[in-house]
């Protein structure tokens, strides 16, 4: 499987807070059958302002940990991108390295869970039009979902793809976002099933049981969702719906 949204780099976000919890939590992805893990450090987003968002400290980073568990027998191999907050300069900040993944093609986009802007629906579409495919990171969070399930068919008939937590399918998040996110599993509306690990207690990597519970409602279809898209994605190819 290839998990292309988690915050496994040690002390950059509110991800991982030490080296040692992030090959515990590259461990636990291992034995789940993960790859592939993409590191999205949270861009531009208001709680993290301090964040050493250059290109090359996180190269570093990610260098460091690759050799790391490299030497101890965990063959994933760790990928660099961003979980770009959203504020209307997505057309500005895409050229930057970090603000993609797949050479360019797919920007992973969350929302403060109690606003999406209006200004998202412009932005969104002139980022596919300018060629990169925004990805919406767990619509189930945010709270206008919830209420109010178009918001994915809109981002879908825009172009978007949608990527939910794995925690939320098992109930980690909450009641809202497992009875959401499993309606959105259920419409079939959900091509990226992401872990968003955090560290190695309650969100850690959970993305065997997110595609157990896939697999109980889409059968063999639910496969697409750990395996083929997140592949598509990170090779930069096109995915077309
Ligand atoms: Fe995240």
């Amino acid at each position: 499987m290839i998990d292309i949204h988690n915050h496994i780099f040690p002390n950059i976000d509110d991800g991982s807070k030490s080296k040692e919890m992030s090959i515990e939590m590259l461990k636990n992805a291992y034995k789940q059958g993960i790859t592939d893990v993409v590191n999205t450090v949270h861009y531009q987003h208001p709680m993290f302002q301090d964040i050493d968002l250059s290109f090359d400290s996180i190269y570093k980073v990610s260098q460091d940990l690759q050799n790391e568990i490299n030497q101890i027998g965990i063959n994933i191999k760790i990928h660099i991108a961003s979980e770009v907050f959203y504020y209307d300069n997505l057309l500005k900040i895409k050229n930057n390295k970090l603000t993609t993944m797949g050479n360019g093609k797919y920007m992973l986009i969350e929302f403060h869970p109690n606003n999406i802007p209006v200004s998202q629906k412009e932005v969104l579409y002139n980022l596919k039009i300018e060629g990169v495919t925004p990805i919406i990171a767990h619509p189930e969070r945010y709270r206008q979902v919830q209420k109010d399930i178009n918001y994915v068919y809109d981002w879908l008939n825009s172009g978007c793809l949608i990527q939910i937590d794995a925690g939320s399918l098992i109930g980690l998040l909450g009641e809202n976002c497992m009875k959401t996110s499993r309606l959105i599993i259920q419409e079939n509306l959900c091509q990226i099933l992401a872990s968003d690990a955090h560290n190695n207690a309650k969100r850690n990597f959970c993305l065997k049981d997110g595609h157990i519970y896939t697999k109980s409602i889409l059968g063999d279809k639910a496969d697409l969702l750990v395996y083929h898209y997140p592949k598509v994605i990170i090779e930069g190819g096109n995915i077309s719906l």
